[in-house]
This record gives structure tokens, C-alpha cells and sequence, in this order.
């Protein structure tokens, strides 16, 4: 062998990254070999499927469906055993997430032990072959190949979300569906909807519906144009809001795509718009109250020592919680000031009767309560991170409640404390080190929040689990999400421009082991996926695409 063909060689055996650089496939998976070649979908495609169950085949048909309408491959189903595409059950599989991939010359075989682990096979499928196919374009004058591969894939966390707050601004059920498609394209799995907040309630509440006819308003309202900027429209923002039938809308489009919802509505805190529209269940029933109209905190809370608003609280509850069919509801508790509380004669003497030590106690005693009201109601309560780490804050209270705790800051510090009280924890970081609030802007000419150095490769390279959190509570650290505020964002295209790729990075950051990832690789496949992008009419921020490096 001559030098050349022995470093070729070497290159080829020692480094599975360049040996399989030819395959874009986000999130990078768990396990893969490649050989060279590729196998070239022929233009009568047969299926055999075996052992699957009803759902399973309803995945396949989808599938099926959905590659003949983009490439124009004619589908028949078959029971022979030579059919090119073979999908079969395998039990053996624990991950329900999880699924195997072989593609030789002879044809495709897939294998999963749910409909979710073949949808994602079915993904990764899409994903290899040319761009028109995730972005749902027919083209039929393309050759459709994929790598001669075989892959053995399963997620590394079983939460990987986005959160969007559409109460500072509003996104249309339009944009929320785009959005969603995105995220099943690379595999994540919760849509994390923050429904209420200060600036806007945006959920039709049947039992009050002066929530939407007075809470879906402000008077004015902080809007950005991605060429012009920011200013103030000077005009009534809204009322917009979904309507119950929007949410079921949403929420079977989300479980087509395997994505479960969790909702959002906040409580304590952030309700001003909910005590302008019934300020009889806040602190101060005959005082001025206004759906805010800045950023910033409202001290307009719910008066948690008001029986008749804390059963307002649980109505809500009660009416929302059948439209979504997960588990988990999110009730905020972040940023919640006690000032109101302080001022007020019924808290005032149950913090005096029950000998409480802080006021945020209150909120604590609160959380339990609706923590109880929402297992009545078959749902398990998840946090922001203030309800363990707020000062004077009741852990026992909120480990009673088995509270699923997302921890933004301090992060690691409350995603810690959340483990060692027994309760899973969500990283979704705000910060410096690698930020995961990918509304924050990533330079100096971008509009919006942040001081322009939200930077990318830090932000690919922060670690969820630090390699210092002891293994025994690792199992704790459930998933991470990208988190986007809409204060500074409100249309569709900057959302996108900010969001994007960062939020491809946390779906890899979620589902690939940590020694797979490579940021350069990363950006590698982003580069490509930019093709995907375009023909799908998504923006993205060209800045992190040829990445150079963070503003000084
Ligand atoms: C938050 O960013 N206030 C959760």
C-alpha cells in the first residue's frame, strides 16, 4: 500500500465523522456504519410489514403517502419477502423512541417497537434523501438515494421541547403548525405553549370570558420589523387569542407529528391580564388594573389567600385540562414579587396563623394545592425553577407535589437542587454560558433582547449535565428545551431568523450521546439543511450558518 492509499485507509477506519460525512442526518445518530454506495429508490417501491399494530401501519400508510406525493415513487403493498422496503415490530427495542435502519443494496429494513420509533426511522429517511422531501415539494425529476448505512438510534433524554410565549406577542395557528413540522424534522418530541402572561391572556376560557374579551388586549404594543425595527404601534394590541377549537386543532396536528403539547398558564404571577379582566381576585379588587403593556414583572398577583381565586384558578384548570392529552401541565410560578401579599389583611394572617417565615411561602402552600387539584385532574404539575429556589421557597411542599421543575436560572444550581428533592428537572438555561433562550440576539445588528453575543458554539457545547452532578442523580436530568420570549419578536419571520438553527442544536443536544456531538459537523449538516430550509419558507440566521466565531 503507497502512503496515500494507507492514509486513505486510515482516515476511512479511525474517524467515523468524516467516513460518514456524505450523510445529513440532525440529530446525528446514536449509532451508525456506513459503507460506500447508495441504494437508489426504485420507481415501484413495495412494502412488506410485519407484526405491526394498528397505529404502526397508520405510521406507514402516512409515510408511504407522503414520499409518493414528494417524489412521485409509486407505492404497492406487498408480502413478499423480497420487497424493497421492509418495516417490521421488534419488542426487543426498549427505547419506544428508539429504531434501526439498514439500507443495503438490496433495499431498506426498518425495525421499531412503536409507531414513534418508526416515525422517527420514517425521519431519518426523509432527512437522508434530497431537501424537497422534509419540505413536503413534489419534484419527480430527481434520482432518490440514500447511503448504504445501518443505524441503531434512540434519543439521550426523553424530553426535547420548545416553548414559545405568544403572550407578548401572538402567533396564529399557521406559524405554531410550521413550527411543530420543524421540530418533528429533527426529533423533538414537547411543544411547551406559555398561553399566559402579563401583556396577553390567549386562551379561550368558556366558564370567563372576560379573560380573552379584556385579557387579549393591551393598548399599545412593543412590535419589530426585521428591516425597519422596533416601535410602538400606538393601537390596541388584539384581542387575539385561541380559541378551544384552535387548541384541539394544534393538539391532534402536534400528535400526528408525535410532539405532545404542554401547556402554560401562569400562576401567581405573571396574571395581570387576568386581574384586569377579574380584579376581584387580586390583591387589591377596588385598585386600577391594566393588561401591562411593557416588559418587566407585574405586581399584580392572584390573591392566594382568597378561596374564591384560587377555585377561579382551578376552574381554569378544570376547563383546559381535557383539550391536551399529556400529562404534563405548566403553571409558571417564576418571577412572582410577594409585595401584594405583604400589603394584604387574608395574607397577612395566614402567614401570621400558620407561623410562616417568608411570604414566598405562600406561593409554595398555592402550588401544592393546584399541584393536588391537577392530579384530581390526571395531569402532573411542572415549574419554573423559582419554586425551589426562590428565597424562602417550601421544598417539602413542592417535592410533595412531584413538581417536573425547568430550570432557567440559576440553572444547574436549581436543576441540582431539583434532583436531590427526587423531582426531574428541564435544562433550558438563560445566561452567558451557553444560552438555550434562543430569542436573545446573536449580534449587534439583530433587533430585540440580549447584548449580541448569544453565541452559538457556546450554546452547542454547554453541557445539560455537567460531568460534577453525581450519577445517582443523573436520572433526574429529564430533557432540555429551547426557550423563546416574544417581548421583542413579533412576526413570524423573526421568530425564525432568531430561532434558527439554535434550535436544531438543542435537538441535537437532546437526542445524540454526548460523544457524538461535534460542532463543526453540526454546522456542516446546517449548511446543507439550508437548501431544506429555503424550499420550506423557513428564515434563518445566516450568521450562525457561516459561523465565525462571537462578536468581541
Ligand atoms: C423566565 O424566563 N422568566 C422563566
Amino acid at each position: 500500500m503507497n502512503r496515500f492509499y494507507a492514509l486513505l485507509f486510515a482516515l476511512c477506519i479511525l474517524c467515523p465523522l468524516a467516513k460518514s460525512q456524505s450523510v445529513n442526518l440532525t440529530p446525528w445518530p446514536a449509532q451508525m456504519s456506513t459503507s460506500p454506495g447508495t441504494f437508489i429508490l426504485p420507481h415501484n417501491l413495495s412494502i412488506q410489514t410485519s407484526g405491526l399494530d394498528a397505529d404502526e401501519q397508520t405510521e406507514v400508510r402516512r409515510f408511504a403517502d407522503e414520499l409518493s406525493h414528494t417524489t412521485g415513487i409509486r407505492i404497492k403493498y406487498s408480502r413478499s419477502k423480497r420487497a424493497t422496503l421492509k418495516v417490521n415490530a421488534d419488542p426487543t427495542l426498549k427505547d419506544a423512541e428508539g429504531y434501526r435502519l439498514t439500507i443495503t443494496k438490496k433495499g431498506i429494513v426498518v425495525a421499531a417497537s412503536s409507531a414513534t420509533g418508526l416515525f422517527y426511522a420514517f425521519q431519518s429517511i426523509y432527512k437522508m434523501l434530497p431537501p424537497n422531501v422534509c419540505a413536503g415539494v413534489r419534484d419527480t425529476s430527481q434520482t432518490y438515494e440514500l447511503p448504504l448505512s445501518d443505524i441503531t438510534d434512540r434519543p439521550r433524554f426523553a424530553y426535547r421541547g420548545f416553548m414559545l410565549d405568544v403572550s407578548r406577542h401572538f402567533f396564529d395557528t399557521a406559524e405554531i403548525k410550521k413550527m411543530l413540522r420543524l421540530m418533528a424534522h429533527y426529533k423533538m418530541n414537547h411543544f411547551h405553549w406559555h398561553l399566559t402572561d402579563d401583556q396577553g391572556w390567549r386562551v379561550e376560557i368558556k366558564k370567563y370570558p372576560k379573560l380573552t374579551s379584556i385579557g387579549a388586549v393591551r393598548s399599545n404594543s412593543w412590535n419589530t420589523d426585521l428591516v425597519k425595527g422596533s416601535y410602538w404601534t400606538g393601537k390596541p394590541y388584539g384581542p387575539y387569542f385561541y380559541t378551544q377549537d384552535d387548541i384541539r386543532d394544534v393538539v391532534a396536528y402536534a400528535d400526528s407529528l408525535h410532539i405532545t403539547v404542554v401547556p402554560e398558564v401562569e400562576m401567581p404571577g405573571h396574571l395581570a391580564a387576568a386581574m384586569a379582566a377579574y380584579p376581584e381576585y387580586s390583591c387589591a379588587p377596588d385598585g386600577e388594573h391594566r393588561v401591562w403593556v411593557d416588559g418587566g414583572i407585574s405586581t399584580d398577583v392572584l390573591n392566594v389567600a382568597n378561596p374564591a381565586a384560587v377555585q377561579f384558578t382551578k376552574d381554569i384548570l378544570t376547563e383546559l385540562a381535557p383539550l391536551f392529552p399529556g400529562t404534563l401541565f405548566h403553571v409558571g410560578g417564576d418571577e412572582t414579587p410577594t409585595t401584594a401579599w405583604e400589603h394584604n389583611t387574608a395574607c397577612q394572617a395566614i402567614y401570621a396563623s400558620e407561623n410562616l417565615q417568608a411570604y414566598s411561602q405562600l406561593q409554595s402552600r398555592f402550588t401544592r394545592e393546584i399541584a393536588a387539584h391537577l392530579h384530581l385532574l390526571g395531569k402532573r404539575i411542572a415549574v419554573w425553577n423559582e419554586a425551589i429556589t426562590a428565597r424562602g421557597a417550601d421544598i417539602a411542599l413542592i417535592k410533595a407535589s412531584e413538581a417536573m421543575v425547568f430550570c432557567w436560572n440559576p440553572c444547574q444550581k436549581g436543576a441540582l437542587k431539583a434532583a436531590e428533592a427526587g423531582l426531574k428537572t428541564i435544562i433550558t438555561n438563560w445566561g452567558t454560558d451557553g444560552c438555550y433562550y434562543i430569542n436573545r440576539r446573536a449580534n449587534s445588528k439583530d433587533f430585540g433582547a440580549g447584548r449580541g453575543i448569544d453565541d452559538i458554539k457556546k450554546m452547542y457545547d454547554y453541557q445539560p449535565v455537567p460531568a460534577t452532578v453525581p450519577e445517582s442523580l443523573q436520572r433526574y436530568y429529564y430533557g432540555v428545551q429551547g426557550t423563546f420570549w416574544c417581548e421583542h419578536v413579533s412576526e413570524n419571520e423573526h421568530l425564525e431568523h432568531l430561532a434558527l438553527p439554535r434550535l436544531m442544536g438543542i435537538a441535537e443536544a437532546g437526542w445524540t450521546p454526548q460523544e457524538r456531538r461535534s460542532f463543526t459537523h453540526f454546522i456542516e449538516r446546517m449548511k446543507t439543511d439550508t437548501a431544506f430550509l429555503r424550499l420550506a419558507g423557513y428564515r434563518y440566521h445566516p450568521q450562525f450558518i457561516d459561523y465565525e466565531g462571537a462578536e468581541p
